[in-house]
């Protein structure tokens, strides 16, 4: 379902930048500057960070690297990401900790435009009950965020693309209200 969701945001938003925390294996940033190619968006290019870099794939389109998300400044200055083509779309899939999503929440605050795309995956480990296993998971700091309290001012950031949460139905997703847009 979420790969339909994902095919559709980025059919729609033709984004020229992706970024994505967790790469894993770098299957999905493989697949996503696939489906770009195949969208025809000209000179898109797919960021895959993670605290254990991809080493052995090599394409023009991806770029893998490392990123702590306790603290995603220290990798990426922010006066780099301003130069990056937009549009813009973020993709949070790495660690689920509540102080993890917070630290992304933050540094997405301050690097997107109105307009740019955000996506914060395994959100339903609180549905599931593992909260306290993840320090509260992204539930709570989700919810703070989403209200427009931020580091940078207060009111909403960003508001969630109901369209594409519920494609399927209402939230039949696993990523349930975390398609999100940049006011
Ligand atoms: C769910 S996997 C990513 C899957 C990948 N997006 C895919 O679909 O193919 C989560 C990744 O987050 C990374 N990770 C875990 N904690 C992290 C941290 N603190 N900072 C950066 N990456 C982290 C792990 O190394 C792992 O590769």
């Amino acid at each position: 379902m979420d790969t339909a969701i994902y095919a559709d945001i980025l059919w729609e938003i033709r984004p020229k930048t992706v970024i994505e925390f967790g790469s894993n294996r770098g299957a999905s940033a493989l697949w996503l500057a696939d489906q770009l190619t195949t969208f025809g968006v000209a000179n898109a290019h797919v960021w895959s960070l993670d605290i254990n870099p991809v080493t052995d794939l090599a394409d023009p389109g991806r770029t893998f690297g490392f990123c702590e998300v306790a603290n995603p400044a220290a990798s990426l200055g922010p006066e780099d990401l301003q130069a990056l083509p937009k549009r813009l779309l973020m993709i949070d899939d790495a660690s689920p900790l509540g102080r993890h999503v917070l630290a992304v929440l933050q540094f997405i605050d301050l690097i997107t435009d109105p307009g740019d795309y955000v996506i914060i995956e395994d959100d339903i480990l609180n549905q599931l009950g593992w909260e306290e296993e993840y320090q509260g998971g992204p539930l709570e700091v989700l919810r703070v965020f989403l209200a427009g309290d931020t580091a940078r001012e207060a009111g909403p950031r960003c508001q969630i693309y109901h369209a594409c949460c519920d494609i399927f139905g209402r939230n039949v997703t696993l990523n349930p209200e975390r398609y999100l847009r940049r006011l």
